[in-house]
């Protein structure tokens, strides 16, 4: 598959099969987030892995989005590593890098067949504190993560998207 027809076939799960993932597969995927550019490569970026039962009901208090995953990765950034802009320093890479290797994750599952939705309606004190994340952590973003039910078909919006014009400005 191109890379152009996995960005085609790629859509946000929000109903996974009560399957697991295999360990090589999950193992692939981190694998090729670790891959991700960062910030003056700080690499700032870490993923907690939401796997034994526990921590899966953990996340489903912290979100209605764990769509019965079988997996859920919690994606921080540490406040300590973070690239500061010269220019705006309150401004920061925290965010960019998490997301960046959220990404590489969502495509890579993807390519195995793995569904992912990425998911920020949770608030992240909270997420910090049922998982014990590091002070200077911030959390940026759940994924939950596995097969695709099989009667889940992907939602209207994946394909209701804004004329290209109003993306992509040339100057
Ligand atoms: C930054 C971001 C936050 C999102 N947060 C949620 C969320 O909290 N819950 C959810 O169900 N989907 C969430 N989504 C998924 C979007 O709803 C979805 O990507 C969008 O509707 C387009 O559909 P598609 O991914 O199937 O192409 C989020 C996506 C992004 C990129």
């Amino acid at each position: 598959m191109t890379f152009e027809e996995m960005a085609e076939a790629r859509y946000s799960v929000k109903k996974f099969a009560d399957t697991a993932i295999e360990q090589e597969k999950l193992d692939k995927v981190l694998e090729v987030a670790c891959k991700a550019p960062t910030a003056k490569n700080a690499q700032a970026a870490r993923i907690y892995v939401l796997k034994s039962k526990d921590a899966v009901a953990k996340a489903g208090e912290l979100t209605a989005c764990v769509y019965g995953a079988p997996v859920v990765l919690l994606f921080t950034y540490n406040r300590d590593e973070i690239y500061h802009y010269p220019q705006e320093p309150e401004h920061h890479s925290g965010d960019e890098d998490c997301s960046i290797v959220a990404t590489h994750v969502m495509f890579e599952a993807r390519e195995l067949g793995l569904g992912t939705c990425w998911v920020n309606n949770f608030t992240p004190a909270k997420a910090k504190s049922l998982f014990e994340i590091p002070e200077n952590e911030e959390p940026v973003l759940l994924m939950p993560i596995g097969y695709a039910h099989p009667e889940f078909q992907p939602l209207p919006p994946h394909t209701r998207k804004r004329p290209m014009e109003e993306i992509v400005h040339l100057l």
